[in-house]
């Protein structure tokens, strides 16, 4: 077994003190998505939605990783083969745990976006309404993070990977929105093992072949400490 793909979502961050999005204390239950992840919701209240993105940004600006996030890290540096993460979180704990080359299907709080010219740049901590764009100068800045109703960045990437992939694992997600949902039955197709650590049974979970429940914290650490003890 040579390259592990890992897919985390928001429960792996949750012991870092970041909100959940579908459970039932879930942010979606607090704001609704409608509002506040839609590309609809930013063109009716883009004041709403960039205070909304600023409070996530600042929580995750002085969030700090926790066991789970640096675990992958250490798994991803002493594995024989290639360990590649593909995270639907905008937080970059990865990155903050040490973590390398890590896929952000869903965008990052760390970024801002131009909805007129596509230009990319570092978001500032606090995003105003008419964000002015610093390549095309139009009031187009909005968070680049990916809505409901847009297509998740790297898909291309992502599907290659599970092509070559001989181990998939997910971790703290619910498998309720696509295509992340989706990537376990990639792997279930191919015939590879296919691994979920949650905090329940996900949506998916009929579709894993190995299950842990637990804390992402507790988990995951033991999960990557048998990975590296049973490694050729
Ligand atoms: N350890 C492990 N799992 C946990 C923990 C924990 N400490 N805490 C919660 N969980 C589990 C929950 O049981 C749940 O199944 O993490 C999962 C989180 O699910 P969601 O809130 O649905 O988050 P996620 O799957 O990442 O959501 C996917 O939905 O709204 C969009 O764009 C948003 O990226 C997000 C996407």
């Amino acid at each position: 077994m040579d390259k592990i793909v890992i897919l985390t979502g928001a429960g792996i961050s949750a012991e870092s003190g970041l909100g959940t999005f579908h459970d039932e204390d879930g942010l979606w239950t607090k704001y609704p998505l409608e509002d506040v992840a839609m590309p609809e919701g930013f063109a009716r209240d883009p004041a709403l939605v960039q205070t909304f993105y600023n409070d996530r940004r600042k929580g995750a600006a002085e969030a700090q990783p926790n066991a789970a996030h640096f675990a992958l890290a250490r798994l991803q540096a002493d594995w024989h083969g290639e360990v590649v993460i593909v995270t639907q979180n905008v937080d970059g704990l990865h990155e903050a745990g040490g973590a390398l080359d890590v896929i952000h299907m869903h965008g990052e709080l760390a970024q801002a976006l131009c909805a007129f010219c596509g230009h990319r740049w570092p978001a500032p901590a606090e995003m105003a309404v008419n964000e002015p764009c610093p390549s095309c100068n139009g009031p187009g800045g909005r968070p680049d993070v990916v809505w409901f109703g847009e297509i998740p960045y790297h898909m291309d990437r992502i599907l290659q990977h599970l092509d070559e992939a001989d181990l998939f694992v997910a971790i703290g997600t619910s498998g309720q929105v696509y295509p992340a949902a989706g990537f376990v039955q990639e792997a279930a197709a191919r015939g590879i093992p296919r691994l979920e650590m949650n905090l329940d049974p996900s949506e998916t979970s009929p579709v894993f072949t190995e299950h842990r429940i637990g804390k992402a914290t507790k988990t995951v650490p033991v999960w990557v400490r048998e990975m590296l003890a049973h490694a050729p």
